[in-house]
């Protein structure tokens, strides 16, 4: 079932612009790079880049360590294009930020979109530098990117949403290369505070594994449009409440700069094997 999203006109002329700058290039794999982590693009060969200020309707970012480029290219065999950087509920009041990248991912092509973020751990064996990957979410912030779109294609089903397919490939991969790779759930928190001790203690009882600020509004906005989804976690503290310490920005890039080596190696190795 197609859905008409409320952004789909800005999709459009966003896709049509990318294409234009892609000139030819049709990627498969998209790839959301986010704190910290805008470094993964630079596995990529022959880069073609384009800031995102080139792209109508692509947002205008206000946190540091999100670089506002989109990256296209190879990694291997695969052909990927990477965004540097998110715009997050939190800057705007909004949860589809992201549906206008996101979209124009779609629309020119790709069919699997990897998403990356840095998070808080509950899970001890999984602390700062462990890189984890969704196995599901929770959302319980009250907010949707669907919310105002209309007809059916709106109910989408969330069952399976982080790809099985792909998830027991990156698991794979993962193994081979020894690299501890936990599946665990993500709840979003809209943020910007981090969250209380109370709401750590919360989002366990509930399920949770992990917690961040972003993610969930882009696996919806993609499920919607049918893409493959898998996504990923750069551990960079455990919960608050958990470690002893208090949480910062600044601890979070850091973090995630240092960790990111892990994922890049995951990444990459899976498009390189990927047939
Ligand atoms: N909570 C929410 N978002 C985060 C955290 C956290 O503990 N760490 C990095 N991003």
């Amino acid at each position: 079932m197609t859905i008409r999203l409320k952004a789909d006109a800005a999709i459009e002329i966003a896709a049509a612009k990318l294409r234009e700058r892609l000139g030819g290039f049709h990627p498969e794999f998209g790839m959301i790079l986010g704190s910290g982590l805008s470094e993964l693009a630079n596995a990529v060969t022959e880069p073609i880049v384009v800031p995102y200020d080139a792209i109508p309707g692509f947002p205008r970012l206000s946190v540091g360590g999100h670089m506002a480029r989109i990256v296209a290219g190879r990694i291997g065999q695969r052909r990927v294009i990477m965004l540097q950087g998110r715009v997050h509920a939190y800057e705007t009041g909004e949860a589809d930020g992201m549906a206008v990248p996101v979209g124009a991912l779609a629309r020119i092509g790709i069919t699997n979109l990897i998403v990356t973020n840095a998070a808080g751990s509950l899970r001890e064996e999984a602390g700062p530098g462990a890189v984890v990957m969704l196995s599901d979410h929770i959302n319980l912030t009250g907010r949707n990117p669907l919310v105002g779109t209309v007809g059916d294609g709106r109910f989408v089903d969330m069952v399976d949403a982080y790809d099985p397919e792909l998830r027991a490939k990156f698991a794979a991969v993962a193994v081979a290369r020894g690299i501890p790779l936990l599946q665990g759930v993500y709840m979003w928190f809209v943020g910007p505070s981090f969250e209380t001790p109370a709401e750590i203690r919360a989002a366990r009882v509930l399920g949770a594994d992990f917690v961040g600020m972003s993610t969930v509004p882009e696996v919806i906005v993609a499920r919607a449009l049918g893409l493959k989804v898998a996504a990923f976690s750069l551990i960079t503290n455990l919960a608050a409440g958990m470690g002893g310490s208090h949480l910062s920005h600044a601890r979070t890039l850091a973090r995630a700069a240092a960790g990111a080596a892990a994922l890049r190696d995951i990444l990459t190795a899976f498009m390189e094997d990927a047939a």
